[in-house]
């Protein structure tokens, strides 16, 4: 039995050996990100790097990535699909391309060393080309020098092979997937050609993908073009869980070790014979629960709430509860199935322990709430819904879902959810209207950020990245030294800045802080980028706000005027920032406001000077 830990380490130290350096895994939360709400791949987090910002730790790097994909959120439940996973994933950075990326995958996977996979067990599949791409040959041509016979590799189109950009723009290119023959029995593969039945045998579940190149060398472009990048990069990902459960012959991804004691633990607190009888709503109640212990637990960790991030946690716990009902479980069993997951992690991932307070008192305050409304509305749900069986369109009112949403503090998702399981339809149009109507606008958002992208890093962007150091500083200048940035967000159009202050910033105030950060602009300071070790950039004196993200060595930002040697900003920040803060021209204050108690929010634009 290959364990979980055994894979990432040795996956680790495989990448080790070929000189990559080892970074830890980025907060699920991302860091001036507006276009998606969790991280979704290993990639995410270093965007900026892909699109040519050196990397402190170098060109070559490798980790183990908390990723979190609520996309397929109506697919768990079945063998394989999880809304919370880790992909062990590497990258260069404008380093090695195909031919090292594509040998490394190979050894890596069949070595006696390593994984010692059966080479005669693996497909592949490369890019065939269409009208922005040229067919891959390149890589086909490579996985026959390294012993993948013809038949076994599998050109096929961008809807396969092709990753990225996550959104409307960003980096992407074509890739190379490996795939495990799991000799499970089928039947006949239909197809006139290998390629046509190693498709059919994918879909049959005998033919899975454990890991992915892709050769990131184009950005998309807002008008769809494809522009060769400034360098040529590799992004590998592997799913830690699937990987593990296939090279063990598993059947579902809930099998695999760091499940067990999980599934055990519900199965304990189910009902007699429950859990057999819905196993789909057990693996629901695991996969949402580990979720929701990593993005409480998570360094930027946010609580429950009705909006973004928050939102999301709080449909996974409540759908969890629900499912939970399914097993009969009653009573409040979050924290008990919370503790197995921090038990499980907290080695691994010792953000988990650090909070594992705030992660069971908030789980423990949400389902009291949820639990204190749940009988009440599933009672008018379950009577709305035997008027609906009656009615010829059998579909549920937007009223009556809004209803179950404001009074009952049912999600949407899961009144249709309740409704399709009777075989009735859902008006959730019609309730999205309504819930427009009522002014909260804010979780629609949310909605559309789900289905977002990465990052756009125009110039635009950049500008706006300087203006939010020029803006932590001139904070604190006016405010006082108690400021600092609690969270940051940059699109396109506008910064947002949080930040503790105990009460409302003045008019006044807000004067002199855009005062003071025109003036930094006027005076055309320079922005001076240094590679430091960690310790040494914290003495320094350097504002960090991530941490855990770029390991023993970080990017220090220094805004300074080199001939007077006065600093006015000095903070660890990834990039990209202007070279000249007259870059950014101008600098407006749009609104100030609080966002929670003690932390108040400033969102401010760049203009034409
Ligand atoms: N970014 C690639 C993926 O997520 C490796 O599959």
């Amino acid at each position: 039995m290959l364990l979980s830990n055994e894979l990432r380490s040795k996956y680790l130290a495989f990448f080790k050996e070929k000189g990559h350096a080892i970074i830890p895994s980025a907060s699920l939360i991302p860091e001036n990100d507006p276009t998606v709400l969790f991280t979704t791949a290993g990639m995410h987090p270093l965007v900026p790097f892909l699109m040519g910002e050196r990397h402190p730790q170098g060109k070559r790097l490798a980790d183990v990535q908390k990723c979190i994909r609520t996309g397929d959120i109506d697919s768990v439940g079945d063998a394989w699909h999880l809304t919370f996973f880790e992909m062990l994933g590497n990258w260069s950075l404008g380093d090695y391309f195909k031919k090292d990326a594509l040998a490394f995958s190979f050894e890596f996977l069949t070595s006696r060393k390593w994984l010692g996979l059966d080479q005669n067990r693996l497909h592949v599949s490369v890019f065939a080309g269409d009208k922005d791409a040229p067919k891959d040959t390149e890589a086909a041509v490579i996985w026959e020098s390294l012993g993948i016979p013809k038949e076994r590799i599998h050109f096929l189109p961008k809807s396969d092979n092709w990753w990225g950009p996550a959104g409307q723009t960003g980096p992407c290119g074509p890739d190379s997937e490996m795939f495990f023959d799991t000799q499970k029995q089928v039947g006949e593969l239909v197809g006139k050609t290998p390629t046509e039945k190693f498709s059919d045998g994918c879909s049959k579940g005998r033919f899975v993908e454990i890991w992915n190149d892709v050769f990131m060398q184009y950005n998309k472009t807002a008008h769809g073009l494809f522009e060769p990048l400034k360098q040529k990069n590799v992004d590998t990902g592997m799913g830690l869980e699937r990987t593990v459960a296939v090279l063990n012959g598993l059947s579902s991804v809930y099998d695999i070790d760091s499940f067990k004691p999980l599934m055990q633990k519900i199965k304990s607190l189910s009902g007699a014979g429950l859990f057999e009888k819905n196993l789909s709503s057990g693996r629901i109640v695991a996969d949402h629960m580990r979720s929701a212990v990593f993005i409480l637990g998570d360094s930027k960790g946010v609580g429950p709430s009705n909006t973004d991030q928050g939102y999301v946690l709080r449909r996974l716990i409540r759908r969890a509860i629900r499912h939970g009902k399914n097993l009969g479980i009653e009573k409040d069993f979050s924290v008990e199935v919370a503790k197995v997951v921090v038990g499980q992690f907290g080695s691994v991932y010792s953000e988990l322990g650090k909070n594992q307070s705030f992660i069971f008192s908030e789980l423990d305050k949400e389902e009291k709430k949820f639990r204190d409304t749940l009988g009440r509305g599933m009672t008018v749900l379950q009577k709305a819904l035997d008027s609906v069986k009656q009615s010829s369109d059998r579909t549920l009112d937007a009223k009556i879902v809004f209803d179950l949403y404001q009074s009952y503090g049912f999600p949407p998702e899961m009144t249709g959810e309740l409704c399709r399981e009777k075989g009735l339809e859902v008006d959730l149009d019609g309730f999205q209207k309504l819930l427009t109507e009522h002014q909260d606008l804010s979780r629609k958002g949310a909605e559309q950020k789900f289905k977002g992208g990465l990052a756009d890093h125009s110039e635009e962007t950049t500008k706006l990245h300087t203006a939010t150091h020029l803006l932590n500083a001139a904070l604190r200048k006016v405010l006082g030294p108690h400021v600092f940035q609690k969270g940051s967000n940059i699109t396109a159009e506008r910064l947002r800045f949080d930040f503790p202050n105990p009460q409302k910033v003045s008019e006044d105030q807000l004067k002199q802080v855009e005062a003071l950060v025109n003036r930094m602009i006027s005076e055309g300071l320079e922005v001076k980028m240094e590679i430091l070790p960690y310790e040494e950039a914290k003495k320094s004196g350097a504002m960090g706000v991530f941490e855990e993200k770029y390991g023993d060595h970080v990017k220090v930002y220094t805004v300074w005027n080199p001939k007077t040697k006065e600093v006015f900003s000095k903070e660890l920040c990834g990039g990209p920032h202007v070279t000249n803060t007259r870059e950014i021209g101008g600098f407006k204050i749009t609104k100030e406001e609080g966002v929670a108690a003690g932390i108040r929010r400033i969102k401010a634009i760049v203009v034409s000077p």
